[in-house]
């Protein structure tokens, strides 16, 4: 479907929604910048659910929030970044204001809090919607907020309730109807399932798959739920230390994983029967100062001399995945002499690790 942006430039037909080419995003702090963000790269198609994980402090809410320009006093952005074509790090913040809500939407962690309690469910809606819909028809408001009540799986005779009559789970799927119903081209959704139980769990990957039926609607999924990205999400990206190490087909990514990250993340997941994602060995590094080379080579079990040198590039391999590691590419054919080739000793390992 061309969708038309709101200063009526046709989208390109079939193009990618967002396009991040080398964006970086960092925190100005005491102790110099923090590269939260450091040269991501990656296309989201009309549609299309890509899933974000890595582990906690890699980055992952910082680039959600900086594809929707909402980072603090504070926080630069640099790169290349178009939503529908139009170049967004060069918009004015009035302009990226206008456009939040309707074209682009957020959907947060804690329902509770951004429910009014003192307002029914009716008003938060018909509040949301004309607020960039000034025109909106009363019955326009109800049919709209009524659809996209239901394709979040609550009835129509809760539609005059208040908040507080739902349950954490609802309310959760309340507010991402309130993002929804605007109908916008990309919503980032934020660790949307965190505060809710395992069952929730299962109504929420149900109710992605609705979602992608009834709107056009793309969306970054940032979870720590692996299950949730493998069920839910067409591609998956996995983020370690400011940096995409790894994108592509979830299914391909799940059972053929070729950044060694990648590996270690699922492995902890399935071994530990654990939702949580901070159990590889080590911690990721201090985003000031992070290590050279790759910045995984002091927890990597796969290091090689030259992956504490070198960066690696990312690489297009099999299975419609791209990522960016020497042990991959060595196990494609890349040849490499004999002294890059050397894996790292522990020694050195560990003292990368702790300096
Ligand atoms: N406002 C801020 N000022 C300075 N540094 C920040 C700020 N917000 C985040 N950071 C730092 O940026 C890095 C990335 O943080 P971010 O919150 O994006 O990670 P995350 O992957 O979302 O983690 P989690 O899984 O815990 O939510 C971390 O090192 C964090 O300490
Ligand atoms: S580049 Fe080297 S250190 Fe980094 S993940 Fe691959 S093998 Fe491990
Ligand atoms: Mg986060």
């Amino acid at each position: 479907m061309t969708s038309l942006t709101k200063d009526q430039t046709p989208a390109k037909p079939g193009g990618p929604v967002l396009e991040a080419r080398d964006l970086r995003v960092w925190y100005g702090t005491d102790r110099g910048p923090v590269r939260a963000v450091d040269g991501v790269s990656f296309d989201l198609r009309p549609g299309e659910i890509l899933g974000l994980v890595g582990e906690s402090g890699c980055g992952k809410s910082t680039l959600g929030r900086g594809l929707l320009g909402l980072l603090p006093e504070g926080a630069a952005r640099d790169g290349e970044l178009r939503f529908q074509g139009r170049d967004m790090l060069s918009l004015r913040r009035k302009e990226q204001y206008r456009m939040r809500g309707s074209e682009l939407g957020m959907i947060f962690q804690e329902p509770l809090t951004r429910l009014n309690p003192m307002m029914r469910i009716s008003d938060h809606f018909a509040e949301t919607l004309r607020a960039h819909e000034r025109r909106i028809s009363k019955a326009d408001v109800e049919q709209r907020s009524l659809e996209a009540l239901r394709v979040m799986g609550i009835p129509p005779t809760r539609f005059r309730a208040y908040p507080h009559e739902f349950s954490g789970g609802m309310r959760q799927r309340i507010m991402i109807a309130l993002a929804l119903v605007l109908r916008p081209a990309f919503v980032v959704a934020d660790e949307p399932t965190t505060a809710l139980d395992v069952l929730v769990e299962a109504q929420i990957i149900r109710i992605l798959h609705n979602l992608r039926a009834t709107y056009d609607t793309s969306m970054l999924l940032i979870t720590h739920n692996l299950g949730i990205v493998a069920e839910a999400c067409d591609r998956v990206a996995v983020m370690y230390a400011g940096k995409i190490v790894e994108i592509g087909p979830a299914r391909e990514v799940f059972s053929r994983p070729q950044h060694s990250y990648t590996r270690e993340l699922l492995r902890s997941t399935i071994s530990l029967s654990t939702t949580g994602l901070n159990f590889i060995d080590g911690a990721p590094p201090d985003l000031t100062d992070p290590p050279s080379g790759c910045h995984f080579h002091p927890r990597c079990p796969d290091a090689m001399q030259i992956c504490a040198t070198t960066e690696p590039a990312p690489r297009d391999l099999p299975g419609g995945i791209r990522a960016a590691c020497w042990a991959a590419e060595v196990a494609h054919g890349r040849q490499l002499d004999e002294d890059a080739r050397r894996p790292l000793p522990r020694e050195a390992i560990s003292v990368a690790d702790e300096a």
